[in-house]
Parts: C-alpha cells; sequence; structure tokens
C-alpha cells in the first residue's frame, strides 16, 4: 500500500510542484513505484513539469464525476499522474477526493498530492487524502511563517508525520542575514526537516525547456537524498 504523501507550504511559488517532479524522479529511479496527482485545482502545473500535457486528456475530477475510466485519467510514465481538475464542482468532498487518491494506494509504493498556494478548499481536499506531509518553504521569514501556519492546520486535520524542506537554499544571502539559516527555519516553523534543496538553476530553466536536470546537478542530487530519508535509509540532511 502506497504512503499518501501530501506537500503544502502555505505561501505560493515555495517549489511544491518542483519538490514533487524532483522527488518522485528520484524514488522512481530507486525502483520506486510513484503516483503524483496534483491538487492545484485551476492552476494545475505538473502536466508541464512532467513534459506530458499533450497527453492529458481526463483529471481525476472527471475520474472522480464518472466522465471517463480509470485508465484514460491516469497517464502512464516512469511516474505515473493524474492532472488536476480546471474547475471546483460540489462533488469535491474531502471524503470523496480521500476515497479516490486512496483507491490507487494498492498499485504504488508513494502517492504524492501536490498541494496549491493556501490552506483553503484546495488544501483541505488534498490533506483529506494524506498519511504524511511535507511542508516547504524557502528561508525567508514571510514563507517560513506560512508553512508554520500549514502545518499548524495539518495537525489540526489529525496529520501527525510533517516534515520541513527547506527549498531554494542559499549560503551566501544566509551568511548576510537576509535570510534565515537551516536552525531558524526549523525553530520558526517548529517542524522537523527532512531535506535542504538548494537554489539551482537548472530547476527553472529544465521546466521551461522540459528537460530534466542533469544527474549531478545540486538540486537532483538533493532530490535523490530527501527521497532516500523518504524510504526510511539514513543519509545525511545536507550535501557535506
Ligand atoms: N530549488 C530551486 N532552485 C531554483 N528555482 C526553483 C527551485 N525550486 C523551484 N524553483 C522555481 O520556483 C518557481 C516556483 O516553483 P513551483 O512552481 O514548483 O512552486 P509552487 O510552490 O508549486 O508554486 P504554486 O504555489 O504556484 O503551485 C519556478 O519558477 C521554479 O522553477
Ligand atoms: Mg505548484
Amino acid at each position: 500500500m502506497a504512503e499518501i504523501i501530501v506537500v503544502a507550504s502555505g505561501k505560493g511559488g515555495s517549489g511544491k510542484s518542483s519538490f514533487v517532479t524532483g522527488v518522485s524522479r528520484a524514488l522512481a529511479s530507486q525502483g520506486k513505484r510513484v503516483l503524483a496527482i496534483d491538487c492545484d485545482i485551476g492552476l494545475r502545473s505538473l502536466d508541464l513539469l512532467f513534459g506530458v500535457t499533450e497527453n492529458v486528456v481526463f483529471d481525476w475530477g472527471d475520474l472522480l464525476l464518472d466522465r471517463c475510466e480509470r485508465e484514460q485519467a491516469l497517464i502512464k510514465g516512469d511516474i505515473d499522474l493524474l492532472a488536476a481538475p480546471r474547475n471546483f464542482y460540489s462533488e469535491f468532498t474531502p471524503e470523496a477526493v480521500a476515497k479516490l487518491f486512496k483507491s490507487f494506494s494498492k498499485d504504488y509504493d508513494y502517492i504524492f498530492l501536490d498541494g496549491p498556494a493556501g490552506i483553503d478548499r484546495g488544501f483541505q481536499l488534498a490533506a483529506a487524502a494524506a498519511d504524511k506531509a511535507i511542508v516547504l518553504s524557502t528561508p525567508d521569514s514571510v514563507c517560513v511563517r506560512s508553512c508554520s501556519r500549514a502545518f499548524d492546520e495539518l495537525r489540526r486535520l489529525k496529520i501527525e508525520d510533517v516534515r520541513l524542506v527547506i527549498n531554494m537554499f542559499e549560503v551566501k544571502p544566509v551568511c548576510k542575514h537576509k535570510l534565515l539559516n537551516i536552525d531558524q527555519c526549523i525553530d520558526e516553523t517548529g517542524v522537523q526537516l527532512l531535506g535542504v534543496v538548494p537554489r539551482d538553476i537548472n530547476v527553472g530553466y529544465c521546466s521551461v525547456t522540459g528537460t530534466i536536470p542533469g544527474e549531478f546537478s545540486p538540486s537532483t542530487l538533493a532530490f535523490k537524498r530527501i527521497a532516500k530519508r523518504i524510504t526510511g535509509k539514513r543519509v545525511p540532511l545536507v550535501c557535506e
């Protein structure tokens, strides 16, 4: 049965979709069966990051509304994908969405739910299906505060297993006291650290060119470490 992990941040643009893409690739390269579900209703992006936009005909909303078969909504690849619906429907209740997402559990090792910005309706739907959560923050005070708010909300929803990933980490500005350091991010959010992803120009470049960052790019190495930690292996939090 898959572990279902929602990726949230509170603030938009912190790198949730990039993280889901990178860590899913890393897990797939370790032989894990991964399903990524785009939960950013109306603003989907995972199909773009996975380079499969032309293959999207149906989405999980169609599946929930009985407008298509499972095989039609599921976009198969090294990592399988369910695209996000374009609109909200009254049928998208937390119970119905959780039941649908959990019905894929037996076919995968990991299911990632790419959450939307904010902690309202779309976030609540994604969180309803999740066993665990990863909250993502860039190392700036505004993002860290919104991440902390998302953490509180996840706990209110009874998701106890929550880990922090610091994304777009840079050493230089931290030294100049412009950004928070790793310890400050942990203290401010109160969440146990899962990993740190450096700011890496390859992430943005590859998302627009539809390519995959190189094997030794800083973000790929970070995603591999985080993937190993997700599978329970003991590896250092950050690169030496
Ligand atoms: N580690 C990184 N290094 C450099 N750029 C990054 C990194 N992670 C994400 N980005 C860039 O930040 C931007 C936002 O990333 P992304 O779309 O993944 O964020 P998001 O949290 O999913 O946004 P939204 O809340 O709108 O869904 C993109 O341009 C992406 O390429
Ligand atoms: Mg996103």
